[in-house]
């Protein structure tokens, strides 16, 4: 609503705050749950789209990112560091630089969306390609963190789940309960442990009646969790989850297996059509990564896994504008025309 005060401030009971933690927010969460109907109609099912991209960086990480800086803050910190995929660090940028404090970034080079690494610069990041994939570059991270006095703001950091666990609370109380079914795309595996401990924590509260069962769905050239194999050279289109060694892999497991659901794999070609009906049939603009949860939600709806009828939210994760390069050198190439009405008309075919 227009007066959503951002998750520390509507959630601040549910998380690891106190009256002195020093509140860093850009107002983050309060995203919209948007029916999808073209969806909704192709499954049988009643879905719904939790728009992560409507979020203050464009993903869902600035829902993690409000607790994890506002602690480091109160924890004295005066530099955060993580390792990303591009979302990671462009919301790390942003919450630091709203603090006040030195932001530091590894990311995988050449592996990052345009729009992400525009992020982090015009955000004042002190950012460094590394030649090496994410998991690299979290190795390194982690190592930074131990032994120099910057504060690890990845998701193996508790207080980014805590954050991310409140699109679970919103869900919860737009439906008047848990939806049967979750999908989202898993790359490091936090946003799904997250979600696992929101949805938990609002049924032990009493607030939902159930719990969903958890579809995470990974790109099938970086899939280790399906495979049950860490993956040393990850590809996929979707970079954000371009990750073969995740770091929440067991709590990934956790979930699905308490929930009684799944993680499997879908295929680049399946991310990108998923991607196109998501634009051009819900109005839906998305990055690659996010289309992955309705990728696996359409053949986990094939293969009988979700059945007709069930109510299942899709978290799409990030915005379509963080990664323009694709949509543009994907589509038809715009014709030019003079200035003339005769020629437009002739071109759009009217
Ligand atoms: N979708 C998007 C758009 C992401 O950026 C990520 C992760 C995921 C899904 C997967 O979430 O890692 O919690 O399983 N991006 C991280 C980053 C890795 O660095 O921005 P996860």
């Amino acid at each position: 609503g227009g007066n959503w005060r951002g998750l520390i401030e509507e959630f601040g009971d549910r998380l690891p705050v106190t009256a002195d933690t020093p509140v860093v927010t850009l107002r983050e969460g309060g995203t919209p749950l948007l029916p999808a109907p073209a969806l909704s109609q192709r499954t049988g099912c009643t879905v719904y789209l939790k728009i992560e991209g409507a979020n203050p960086t464009g993903s869902f990480k600035d829902r993690g990112m409000t607790v994890a800086v506002s602690k480091a803050a109160e924890e004295g910190a005066k530099a955060v560091i993580c390792a990303s995929t591009g979302n990671t660090s462009a919301s790390a940028a942003a919450y630091a630089a709203r603090a006040g404090l030195t932001c530091a970034v590894l990311v995988p080079q050449g592996k990052i969306a345009l729009g992400k690494l525009a992020q982090a610069l015009v955000h004042g990041a002190k950012l460094l390609q590394v030649d090496g994939n994410f998991d690299d570059c979290l190795a390194l991270a982690s190592k930074l963190a131990l032994d120099y006095p910057v504060a690890l703001v990845n998701s193996v950091n508790p207080y980014r789940l805590h954050g991310q666990k409140t699109a679970a609370f919103e869900i919860v109380a737009a439906l008047g309960d848990a939806p049967d079914v979750h999908c989202l795309p898993v790359g490091n595996a936090g946003n799904i442990t997250a979600y696992w401990m929101g949805y938990t924590e609002d049924h032990d509260a009493g607030n939902a009646k159930q719990r969903p069962r958890m579809l995470g769905v990974q790109a099938a050239g970086s899939a280790p969790i399906v495979n049950g194999a860490v993956v040393s050279q990850p590809q996929t289109i979707a970079t954000a989850i371009r990750i073969g060694n995740p770091a929440s892999w067991t709590k990934a497991l956790d979930a699905r297996d308490a929930s009684g659901g799944d993680i499997r794999a879908v295929s680049d070609r399946d991310i990108h059509r998923a991607y196109l009906l998501l634009a051009r049939s819900e109005g839906v603009f998305v990055e690659l990564a996010s289309a992955a949860s309705v990728a696996g939600l359409l053949t986990a709806v094939t293969d009988g896994t979700v059945a007709a009828g069930s109510t299942v939210v899709c978290t799409v994760t990030g915005h379509g504008l963080k990664d323009p390069d694709w949509a543009v050198t994907t589509a038809p190439q715009p014709q030019t025309i003079p200035v003339d009405v005769e020629a437009a008309a002739r071109s759009l075919g009217l």
